[in-house]
């Protein structure tokens, strides 16, 4: 009986070992994948989100962005402005712009604060 329970944890040990080194390196590369394509979502969420008012560069110089009076974000203008400040913003809006607290999601809004301030 004992024997049956040593040999049993000796089979699941070399089972679980077995699996982590061999997906080891698989969960590396997904890892890998899912990092570059977020960057790819943010710039899509901003796209579809802000780009008609803002630009896809930030400049403001759309339609609706003339039409509205849109400010320039580009160039590095936001760096200068916190993070913090940034989200109440984008969570607000403002007198022309809409808020978005309800249509994304705090990660999604922190993730765009963080592109915005690098256009
Ligand atoms: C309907 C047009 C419109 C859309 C869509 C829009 N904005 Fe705006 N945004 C504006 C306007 C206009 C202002 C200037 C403040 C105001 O009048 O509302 C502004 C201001 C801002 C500011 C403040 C800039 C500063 O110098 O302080 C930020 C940041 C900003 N928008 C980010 C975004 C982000 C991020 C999105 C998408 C999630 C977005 N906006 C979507 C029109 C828009």
């Amino acid at each position: 009986m004992m024997r049956t329970v040593s040999k049993l944890v000796i089979v699941v040990i070399v089972v679980v070992v077995g699996t982590v080194f061999v997906a080891g390196p698989a969960f590396a590369e997904t890892d890998a994948v899912s990092s570059a394509t977020s960057g790819t979502a943010t710039r899509n969420l901003y796209l579809s989100n802000c780009a008609r008012c803002h630009g896809a560069d930030g400049q403001g110089d759309t339609e609706s962005g003339r039409l509205y009076d849109v400010p320039d974000i580009s160039g590095g203008r936001l760096r200068r402005k916190s993070s913090a400040k940034l989200t109440t913003v984008v969570m607000r809006g403002g007198k022309s712009m809409p808020a978005f607290s309800k249509k994304l999601t705090r990660k999604q809004i922190a993730s765009i604060v963080g592109y915005i301030r690098g256009l």
